[in-house]
């Protein structure tokens, strides 16, 4: 195999290296095109273009497969705790026993915020969505925990700690958040946790302990939201993930370049999808049930209506997420004696979606929020926090891939354009025009 591609244009030959990943997939390098050749490539939605080299996630859409680190995303969510992806994720390895209770020491040495939030939080209307509301309060966590400038040329080890006080004090303070505006929703005091817990079993703690009742740990919920945390974990260059690294590309702190994530996340297409897809099978059961309608206008192009947690950017088979959420929503389910018709709902569209020409041809299958919502409306949190949950889980990957740019020393991420405007014209004073 060449290991260099070639480009004719306009009588000329140019050669591109062909860059080959530890998967063995290609990607002819650009980078001198427009040097050499005055051009440059377009790909909008970034369809096809590869952003950096990354050794954190290797995700293959054609034939469903995702590992972290090399680790297959079944194995990790059926053994794994979520804090030790966490650390896989962003430092590249397992840790061992130790690494992992001085990870979680440090987390928890860090777990308070400033009263001040409080007041912040307080301030935004109840209608407030809370993914606006922990994206503002992840960036007002900046005026609190001001950042020294991490300069990795500078003394290594100094910068290499500030990093990890930065990771650290995020992975504490980011379930605090996300609690306390779960708490306010519910009109519950805000408090803290109890740190001799695990850090998932602290996170259900903080969000669901009624006041003036002993915390009693309920290992189906526990287990439920480690598996779906884990599973949210990381995804590679999505959306948000993209976001974080443009924006810390600029060398924006981490919690500055999160904030932008978790906005990026918010959106329907994106992260929101869990959210919708709930809203989606709410409105089915209420309008009678009659899935084959909804399928109907699912496929009408000249209707908006899209069928919520289907298809995906780069899964053109199985989201693997997704068959490990349907057994777990049906698992979780049945383990806290709910029966839920909105389950019954989801499975006969996927039935049915999986049986369609016009979804089987556009490879259209269920993706990681088409049962997520389930199980997430089982633990009784409310659909507007779904999106939420999903940030919460895929923090370790922001700050993963936060970590790896800024040691990677990749430069400012600015994409070119090709302009469609005007061309050059003279200025005609308003009383001419
Ligand atoms: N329902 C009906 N038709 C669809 C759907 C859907 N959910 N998704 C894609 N299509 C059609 C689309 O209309 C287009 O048809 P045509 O070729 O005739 O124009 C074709 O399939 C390709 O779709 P696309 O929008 O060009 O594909 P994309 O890669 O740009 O978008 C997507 C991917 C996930 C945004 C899209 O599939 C979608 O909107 N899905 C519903 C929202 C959703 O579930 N999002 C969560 C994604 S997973 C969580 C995450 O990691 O973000």
């Amino acid at each position: 195999m060449s290991d260099k591609a070639k480009l004719n244009f306009d009588n000329n030959e140019y050669e591109f290296q062909v860059i080959v990943g530890s998967e063995k997939e290609k990607a002819i390098d650009v980078s001198s095109l427009r040097s050499e050749a005055n051009l440059i490539t377009i790909d909008p939605g970034f369809k096809n273009t590869g952003s950096c080299r990354s050794s954190i996630t290797f995700l293959d859409g054609e034939k469903g497969i995702l590992r972290y680190r090399g680790y297959s995303i079944e194995d990790l969510a059926e053994n794994a705790s979520f804090l030790e992806v966490a650390f896989l994720l962003i430092y590249g390895q397992l840790p061992n026993e130790s690494e992992l209770n001085k990870f979680l020491d440090d987390i928890n040495e860090n777990s308070i915020v400033d009263e001040d939030l409080k007041k912040i939080l307080e301030s935004f209307p109840k209608s407030a969505h809370p993914m606006g509301i922990l994206s503002s309060l992840t960036s007002a966590l900046i005026a609190f925990n001001p950042e020294k400038k991490i300069s990795l040329n500078n003394s290594y080890n100094s910068d290499h700690d500030l990093m990890y006080n930065s990771i650290v004090k995020l992975l504490a303070k980011i379930p605090i958040l996300v609690a306390w505006v779960h708490r306010r929703r519910k009109g519950l005091p805000l408090e803290y946790g109890d740190y001799n817990l695990g850090y998932v079993d602290n996170i259900t703690k903080m969000m669901f302990q009624l006041p003036n009742q002993d915390y009693v740990k309920n290992n189906v919920i526990v287990n439920a939201m480690n598996k779906l945390l884990i599973l949210h974990a990381d995804h590679e260059q999505n959306c948000s993930t993209s976001t974080v690294r443009i924006v810390g590309s600029s060398e924006a702190s981490l919690f500055a370049s999160v904030s932008a994530g978790i906005s990026a996340l918010w959106g329907r297409l994106h992260g929101g999808a869990n959210q919708a897809v709930l809203e989606m099978l709410e409105a089915i059961k209420n309008d009678g049930g009659d899935t084959k309608k909804f399928m109907v206008k699912a496929k009408d192009k000249n209707d908006p209506f899209r069928l919520m947690g289907f298809g995906h950017r780069v899964y053109k088979n199985f989201d693997p997420r997704a068959r490990i959420i349907k057994k777990a929503a049906h698992d979780v389910l049945k383990d806290l004696g709910i029966d839920d018709p909105i389950l019954k709902i989801a499975k006969s569209l996927e039935k049915e979606a999986l049986n369609d020409p016009y979804f089987t041809s556009r490879k259209l299958y269920p993706n990681v929020d088409f049962y997520s919502g389930i199980i997430y409306k089982a633990l009784k949190i409310p659909k507007e926090m779904f999106t939420v949950m999903f940030a919460l889980g895929r923090v370790p990957g922001w700050i993963a891939h936060w970590r790896e740019m800024r040691m990677n020393n990749d430069p400012i991420g600015r994409p070119r354009q090709v302009y469609t405007g005007e061309n050059r014209r003279s200025f005609v004073p308003i009383n001419k025009r």
